[in-house]
């Protein structure tokens, strides 16, 4: 499966240069390793308007095929990335975002604490991700076997977005 992607790291200590993108990291590697021809990686502090600015640039001018964002799903006052989501998505695709906090109560209980979703915008698939190495790792796994088909079924040529 040939797919362009990006990160979106949401994280207030990363875009300050106060931590390392740890996370941003390793979905780039788990990207790549599952046949991602190009994973670009960004980094914004949690804020609505920048997270779905972001977002926006990718779907719309760069055309990725998909994009995964971590961090900021949680229930801390300055957790947004789910509604920055849904500010730029046509349509939830809630199976996914379901399937990850249902099996990562299998690791963690404190996956009921993500308020993650998933969903699409014209043709870009749409994934929030919790944020810290280990559940990207963790929720990459449950959702890789679908992960093909589901860009599949996004994919088909789009003129003014030819990949
Ligand atoms: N899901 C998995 N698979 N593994 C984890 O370690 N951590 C949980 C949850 N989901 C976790 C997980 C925790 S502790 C929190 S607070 C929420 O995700 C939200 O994390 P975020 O605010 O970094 O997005």
């Amino acid at each position: 499966m040939n797919f362009a992607a990006a990160v979106i790291t949401v994280s207030d200590s990363c875009a300050g240069g106060k931590r390392r993108d740890g996370s941003g990291n390793t979905l780039k590697r788990l990207l790549m390793e599952a046949g991602a021809i190009s994973v670009v990686q960004v980094i914004v502090p949690d804020e609505r308007e920048q997270i779905s600015s972001s977002l926006r640039e990718y779907c719309d001018g760069k055309c990725v095929d998909l994009i995964i964002t971590t961090g900021g799903t949680g229930l801390a006052a300055r957790d947004v990335t789910p509604e920055a989501t849904l500010d730029v998505i046509d349509r939830e695709a809630p199976g996914f975002a379901e399937a990850i906090r249902a099996a990562s109560l299998r690791h963690t209980q404190r996956a009921m604490l993500s308020r993650a979703v998933s969903g699409i915008r014209a043709s870009t698939f749409i994934l929030n991700f919790p944020g810290s190495p280990r559940a990207c790792e963790e929720s990459f796994a449950i959702i890789e076997p679908v992960l093909g088909h589901a860009i599949e079924l996004l994919g088909g040529v789009d003129i003014e977005c030819a990949r």
